[in-house]
Formats: structure tokens, C-alpha cells, sequence
């Protein structure tokens, strides 16, 4: 066992906020090793932007950009950090994230626990203020639980961030903040989307929810492309229990991550792909897949199903830094086996 092993190990033993602020501060001091070689078949590019690999850290790890480089040193395509929210909140009272071992899924209502953004922004001009960063940040926004105004609150909140980062996500599917789904309307995200083109110049992507109805979607689509998005990240955690979920936990209220989202999040993927390539002004959106990727053959499966790029959380918290190194090499394997030069050529060939 590795000492790596051990030490996930240990942190399995404690509360999960706790184990992740402790394993937030040994990243923070580079005890967790770094992968940056290159794999060539993974690289890609997308936004405009270019990836070492497709394989991102979801929003939520890092929320107030404690730990950026150090998690891009792991071998992470890109690092979204975040929620941030316009003032510093606290987020629910604890408990308010749960392990479900059985399932390798997880159970979280934090609630936009956040520095607020003058913080984080200050870290972030820190940060740039070094060297060049080994691969591309997005800050991913949300609204306070009291007086929020979406419209002015997003917009304020692209104004403040862009010079410290690639991209922006506007996060509108968080199940712990009241009425934040709502905005998941064509109407609320034009003109929420419309506000921050006012105001900002990087690619920005709509972060929604597995719980969407289908057809829904193709009219979220088209105002997300007319509001001037750059693409969308399928999907936020879930509100829904799969039956028969399993785990001591597993009637906690919150959003359930990692596997048992596995299948709706593919499935939704594939489905906002077809329909994005049926209409020209929605033929271009960057598509994210999130929800239950663990190994090579999910990231494989959400790429054929249409997806640009991925990102992961709650198998990143049950493996480690280990993960990476393994699913790029489980990758370039899987590829050359099948005489596949890019993993890029194989998007959307599961349509
Ligand atoms: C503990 C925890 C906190 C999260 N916090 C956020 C957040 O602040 N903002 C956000 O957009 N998504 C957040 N997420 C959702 C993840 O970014 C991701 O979309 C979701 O967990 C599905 O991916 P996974 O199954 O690989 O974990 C959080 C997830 C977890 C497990």
C-alpha cells in the first residue's frame, strides 16, 4: 500500500467536510505528486481554448480557489473552482455532505458555502500573478440564498472574475439554494446570459440539472445559443433517488453525486448532442459532460455520446490523485488498441 493509499485510507475513517479540508490542505503543500506529461491522443481544443487532456475537475472540490495549481499539477485538463457567490455565506449548517460507500456516490447540501467574490478574486490575481498556469480555470458563478437579483448578481459576478480566469459557467442547477432551478427557464436564461455579454468577454457555459424534463430542453438550447453562451455542462448533481439506493446516508436531503448518475447524465448528454446538432445556431455549444464518470470507458461513452469535455468529482474523492494518471493511461491504451489517433475523432460517433 502506498502512502497515498494510507492516507485516503485515514481520511475515509473521518467526517467527509472534514477529510476534504484536510486533503484540500496536503494538496495545498504538494504532497500530492504532480502528472503533467503529455498524452497526445487526449489533447483537444474547445471554447477556444486549449486542453492537455479533456478530463476537468468539477466545481465544488475547490470552491474558493485555495488549492488551483496544485490540482492542475495532478494532471487535470482543466480546474473549475467555485461556486462563488456574490457575498461570503456560510452555506447550511452541519452536516451537509455524506459518503455513500456502497454506491460510490455522495450526498451533498452545502448550500454555496463561499468566500464571496472579492476574496476569491483577490486569490485569483495572486495566483495569475505567478507563473503561467499548466492548464485552463474556470470560475463558476452562483447567487446568494438572500436578496439576489440573477440578473445583476450574474453579470457583477462576470464583471469581477474575468480577468482571472478562461471561462465562466453559470451554475443555475444547484439543488441547495432556493429557487436556483427556477432560472433554468428560456426566459431567465436569456436574460441572465444577455447581462453578462454586456459585460464579459470569455466563453461562458450553463451548468443544468439531471432533473430537467426532456423536453425542456429544446428551448433551453436555443436561448442558451442566442444568449451568446459558448456551451453547456451536463449535468449538477441530482434531486432525484434512484430505487434501492443503498447507504445509511441515502435519505439525506441534498444533491446526490458519482454513480447512480451515471446513466441519466450520459443519457441527457446525448440527448442536448442531438439536439444541438439539428440546429445550425446550436451546432457549435461545447458540451461538458458531468455526472458518475469513474474510468476510461465512462469518459469514452460521454465522448461518443457528444461530449467536448468531461469533469468528475466524487470519483476524484474516492480515488485520488491516483485517478488521473491512471484513466490517461487507460485512455491512450484503449485508443491505440483500437488504432484511434485522437480520442477527439471519436465524439459524437455514438449519435
Ligand atoms: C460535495 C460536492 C459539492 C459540489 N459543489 C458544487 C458547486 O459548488 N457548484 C457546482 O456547480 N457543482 C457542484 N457540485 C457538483 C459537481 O460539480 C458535479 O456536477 C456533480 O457532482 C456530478 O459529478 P460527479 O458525479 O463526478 O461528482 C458539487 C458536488 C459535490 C459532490
Amino acid at each position: 500500500m502506498s502512502a497515498q493509499d494510507l492516507a485516503l485510507a485515514a481520511l475515509r475513517r473521518i467526517d467527509p467536510e472534514r477529510a476534504h479540508r484536510l486533503a484540500m490542505a496536503g494538496l495545498s503543500l504538494g504532497l500530492a505528486g504532480t502528472d503533467l506529461a503529455p498524452t497526445p491522443a487526449l489533447a483537444t481544443t474547445a471554447c477556444g481554448l486549449a486542453f492537455a487532456n479533456p478530463i476537468g475537475l468539477a466545481a465544488g472540490f475547490d470552491k474558493q480557489a485555495q488549492a488551483v495549481r496544485p490540482l492542475m499539477r495532478l494532471g487535470f485538463g482543466f480546474v473549475e473552482i467555485g461556486t462563488v457567490t456574490p457575498r461570503p455565506q456560510s452555506g447550511n449548517p452541519r452536516p451537509r455532505l455524506f459518503r455513500l460507500p456502497e454506491e460510490r456516490a455522495a450526498i451533498n447540501r452545502f448550500g454555496f458555502n463561499s468566500d464571496g467574490i472579492e476574496a476569491v478574486c483577490a486569490r485569483l490575481r495572486r495566483l495569475r500573478a505567478g507563473s503561467r498556469l499548466p492548464a485552463p480555470l474556470g470560475v463558476n458563478l452562483g447567487i446568494n440564498k438572500q436578496d439576489a437579483d440573477p440578473v445583476r448578481d450574474y453579470a457583477a459576478l462576470a464583471r469581477a472574475c474575468q480577468p482571472h480566469a478562461d471561462y465562466l459557467t453559470v451554475n443555475l442547477s444547484s439543488p441547495n439554494t432556493p429557487g436556483l432551478r427556477d432560472l433554468q427557464t428560456a426566459k431567465r436564461i436569456g436574460a441572465i446570459l444577455s447581462a453578462i455579454g454586456a459585460v464579459n468577454r470569455l466563453p461562458v457555459l450553463v451548468k443544468l440539472a439531471p432533473d430537467l424534463a426532456d423536453d425542456d430542453l429544446p428551448d433551453l438550447l436555443a436561448a442558451i445559443a442566442e444568449g451568446g453562451a459558448a456551451g453547456l455542462i451536463v449535468a449538477n448533481t441530482t434531486i432525484a433517488r434512484p430505487e434501492g439506493l443503498r447507504g445509511v446516508h441515502a435519505g439525506e436531503t441534498g444533491g446526490l453525486s458519482g454513480r447512480p448518475l451515471r446513466e441519466r447524465s450520459c443519457a441527457m448528454l446525448a440527448l442536448v448532442a442531438r439536439l444541438a446538432a439539428r440546429r445550425a445556431e446550436t451546432s457549435s455549444l461545447t458540451l461538458i459532460g458531468a455526472g458518475g464518470l469513474s474510468d476510461a470507458y465512462d469518459i469514452i461513452t460521454r465522448v461518443e455520446a457528444g461530449a467536448h469535455l468531461v469533469q468528475l468529482y466524487t470519483a476524484f474523492a474516492y480515488d485520488g490523485p491516483a485517478l488521473l494518471p491512471r484513466l490517461k493511461s487507460d485512455l491512450a491504451t484503449d485508443l491505440a488498441r483500437r488504432g484511434i489517433a485522437r480520442l477527439a475523432d471519436l465524439r459524437g460517433s455514438a449519435l
